[in-house]
């Protein structure tokens, strides 16, 4: 069975405006995407957790022509996906998880972003990681976004976290907010990140983003 985190409600109505408080950077971070990505040949993209269509748009933006799959298991997230992106003729967005996709068709390329550390590291983890590893091509690129540190790496970063929202948040949202990150959701050490990856068929991946808790790896399928 996949663990799936639902976004339900007023989580996911008013998740565009969550991650802008709350992400220092997010956007600039998916701005980097398609340029990092540019030099791939084959320009056929898995998105998981793909959400409210964040990341896709970015893609369809470029002058360069992508062949899109979103999946997410929330139906609340995908139908905003749905409704900003249907007219998109290389954008095919799934209700789902990655176990449901044919096993047969492989990606070049694969994003998970701000997914991972919502799954426990019980086997969860590395089971959503070993699903997509098994739908992507030999070489392919696999970028991740992700809540990293291990315990006092993630105190001292939500610190500066705290200095970088937006000022005037109500205080105790706020302080709820802070604490359910640090004792509520389930991130890793880098250490033990790149010993997922690595487990799942992917070789050591390197940091190439960090704002405050959030970290960007980048790795390929061995
Ligand atoms: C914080 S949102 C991230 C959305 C998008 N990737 C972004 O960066 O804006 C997390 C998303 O992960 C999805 N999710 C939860 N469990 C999942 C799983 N096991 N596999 C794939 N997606 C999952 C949720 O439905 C939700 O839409």
């Amino acid at each position: 069975m996949n663990q799936v985190e639902l976004f339900e409600n007023e989580r996911a109505a008013g998740y565009n405006q969550f991650v802008e408080t709350w992400i220092p950077n997010y956007h600039y971070f998916l701005d980097c995407l398609p340029k990092i990505l540019s030099g791939i040949d084959t320009k056929d993209l898995l998105v998981v957790g793909c959400g409210t269509g964040n990341e896709i748009e970015k893609f369809i933006k470029t002058p360069e022509r992508w062949t899109i799959t979103g999946i997410d298991p929330s139906p609340e997230m995908i139908k905003q996906a749905k409704d900003k992106l249907q007219t998109c003729e290389n954008v095919r967005l799934i209700e789902g998880v990655v176990a449901d996709l044919d096993i047969k068709k492989k990606y070049n390329v694969a994003t998970l972003l701000l997914v991972l550390h919502f799954l426990e590291d019980n086997g969860s983890k590395l089971n959503l990681l070993k699903d997509i590893a098994e739908r992507l091509v030999s070489g392919a690129t696999f970028i991740m976004l992700d809540i990293t540190g291990d315990k006092k790496q993630i105190q001292q970063n939500l610190i500066i976290l705290e200095q970088l929202i937006p000022e005037g948040l109500d205080e105790e949202q706020v302080n709820n907010r802070l604490k359910r990150i640090e004792h509520e959701l389930f991130a890793v050490s880098e250490e033990r990140l790149s010993a997922l990856l690595e487990e799942a068929g992917f070789e050591t991946p390197v940091r190439f983003f960090q704002s405050s808790i959030y970290m960007g790896w980048l790795t390929k399928k061995k």
